[in-house]
């Protein structure tokens, strides 16, 4: 189908189907410190990315995200930003990125970057000018605030009780300059900017121009919760013993009612998402082409109505939240039917360009391989490339990657056992990249890497799977292209199907008078689900011991392996 005149200006009708690079997109995050080293000094970097453009290119996805490569102190690994506008030495030079950005676009990879607006780095030199006075002209750039009380022994106590979310320690620091407390939401070299200053939001507009002006393709924007907080600076309140849920650290004692989660974040985001829409960022047709993607776990918050805020809250024309159920949810098919039910109809109501973002693994989370059986983690993958919208693969899950022990002297993460992920920290899912058997995995030449390599690298790579019918890689790569080539799954509508089978979730695609059709088996049993529909082809399975083999042409009655997903065309 091509696009009418009318459909480039979204005119048609709320059906009408709008063909942009997001619609159906695969996109691949790569952490720098650890998909490839260039340079031999152990860590990741843009140059060693470009060189693995072409294995990107043929795993088939659409775009990469970036996680930050900017100056930075590194204090939380590159969302401790000191420049906006650089690269940092470690990964190379903004020459290196502008080359990253032409050969990716040579091979039609969009390229987003993240975009960290809710802090800097306290070595920032914004913050630098706004920690020197109570009156410079930066000085309500941060939040700053003056002592509640100070104790007999002259030590300052600071203004509220909220807590950091990476240690679970206070969020304010003491400033001996301004004999004052800056509050910082995560590290305490991550000082928090004030949204409420129109003259931050302009800085941080202007940062994004910056690197749209360069050609990247969008944004994934950190921790936007932070950005809007109770003006009132109102302690938060004790978690009910009852209700508390997650792991028992002292960053959970608090509900964080006050210091996260204001409404004003939608207006701020508003703010970001016009600057997308400006002339200089539309194609030639007069569209908008760039996107941003928010990054907001719904603590506390009903998942749905969380979500829902965003694309009613942010134009969902340029923008969308993540979806995190995939790293949330029980893997149990009732769940998930009710989950995605709900949110696809409610996103069918907020226009047809609203765009679902699914997640099921990041930096911050555990590795997909190693919080569910491999069986499952096939399944998951068989759902995650059928299931509608963009849909991001975490690097290194496209090989079953696992986490990794990481020994005490070799622990790199600030969060500790008293912030929001609790003990373990979040380098056991930031390891190097398994790239072959070779020294290191061929990710560096190194004699140390920044984190310890798997101990399974020698069997567990990309060479291994790509020799291997039956690999994860190789399923992946199947899905992958099977997104690519159809239609159904880019643009098609999506429905649940209603199912009495216990432990079986399906789902329909549907595009102009096609149908296709994922079932995916939760339980540790074969299965034979009850189905009202006929299906024919199986297009992919995840189970390489499937019976579903490609032969099958019609039927109402299949049996699922344990944990099988497959995904067929259907009558
Ligand atoms: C986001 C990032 C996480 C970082 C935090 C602070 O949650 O994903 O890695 O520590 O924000 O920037």
């Amino acid at each position: 189908m091509s696009i009418t005149s009318a459909q480039k200006k979204n005119k048609l009708p709320a059906d009408s189907h709008l063909r942009r690079w997001v619609d159906g997109a695969v996109v691949y995050q790569v952490y720098p410190r650890s998909f490839q080293d260039s340079n031999g000094d152990g860590v990741g970097d843009i140059p060693g990315i470009i060189s693995r453009l072409d294995y990107l290119k043929d795993l088939g996805v659409n775009a990469v995200w970036l996680s930050p490569f900017y100056p930075s102190p590194m204090a939380d690994f590159g969302y401790d930003i000191a420049d906006y506008r650089d690269v940092d030495p470690q990964f190379g030079t903004l020459d290196d990125f502008k080359k990253l950005l032409h050969e990716a676009h040579a091979r039609s990879i969009h390229v987003m970057v993240d975009l960290v607006p809710n802090h800097t780095s306290d070595e920032h030199e914004w913050f630098a000018q706004s920690r020197s006075s109570r009156d410079n002209p930066k000085s309500d750039w941060y939040i700053w605030k003056n002592a509640k009380s100070t104790l007999p022994d002259g030590t300052p106590q600071p203004p509220n009780n909220w807590l950091d979310v990476l240690t679970g320690a206070s969020a304010w620091q003491w400033d001996e300059t301004r004999r004052q407390f800056y509050l910082h939401s995560f590290h305490a070299k991550q000082p928090d900017l004030n949204w409420q200053n129109p003259a931050v939001r302009a800085a941080i507009c202007d940062v994004m121009r910056f690197w749209l002006d360069l050609g990247v393709d969008g944004f994934r924007v950190d921790a936007v919760y932070w950005m809007a907080k109770n003006p009132d600076f109102t302690d938060d309140p004790p978690v009910h013993p009852v209700y508390a849920k997650g792991p028992a650290t002292n960053y959970h004692t608090l509900r964080h009612d006050n210091s996260m989660g204001w409404p004003e974040v939608y207006a701020y985001l508003s703010e970001m998402a016009d600057v997308l829409k400006e002339p200089a960022y539309r194609t030639a047709d007069g569209e908008t082409d760039r996107f941003m993607v928010t990054e907001a776990y719904p603590e506390g918050k009903s998942s749905l109505d969380a979500y829902m805020a965003f694309y009613q809250g942010v134009d969902p024309a340029v923008a969308a939240p993540f979806n995190f159920d995939g790293l949330v949810l029980p893997w149990q098919a009732r769940t998930w039917r009710i989950s995605l039910a709900s949110f696809h109809a409610a996103m069918a109501t907020c226009g047809p360009r609203a765009m679902a973002c699914y997640a099921f693994g990041n930096h911050d989370q555990h590795r997909l391989a190693s919080r569910w059986p491999e069986v499952a983690a096939r399944g998951i993958a068989v759902m995650q490339c059928t299931l509608p919208g963009m849909t991001f693969v975490y690097y290194g899950e496209e090989i079953g990657m696992h986490n990794v022990t990481i020994p005490a002297d070799r622990v790199q993460d600030p969060a500790t056992t008293g912030g929001a992920t609790g003990g373990g920290g979040r380098d056991p899912e930031r390891t190097p990249m398994q790239w072959s058997d070779e020294l290191n995995a061929g990710f560096s030449t190194a004699g140390r890497t920044w984190l310890p390599l798997a101990d399974d690298y020698r069997t567990n790579n990309v060479a291994a799977q790509t020799k291997n019918p039956h690999s994860f890689l190789t399923l992946y790569k199947k899905l992958i292209q099977l997104r690519h080539d159809c239609d159904v799954l880019r643009y098609g509508d999506f429905a649940v199907l209603p199912m009495v089978t216990p432990h079986v979730l399906g789902y329909v695609r549907s595009f102009e008078g096609k149908r296709r059709v994922t079932l995916i088996n939760f339980s540790p049993e074969p299965v034979v689900p009850e189905l009202d529909l006929e299906l024919r082809t199986c297009l992919v399975s995840s189970d390489p011991r499937s019976k579903l083999t490609e032969s099958f042409v019609s039927s109402t009655s299949v049996e699922l392996l344990p944990y099988e997903a497959a995904f067929f065309e259907a009558a």
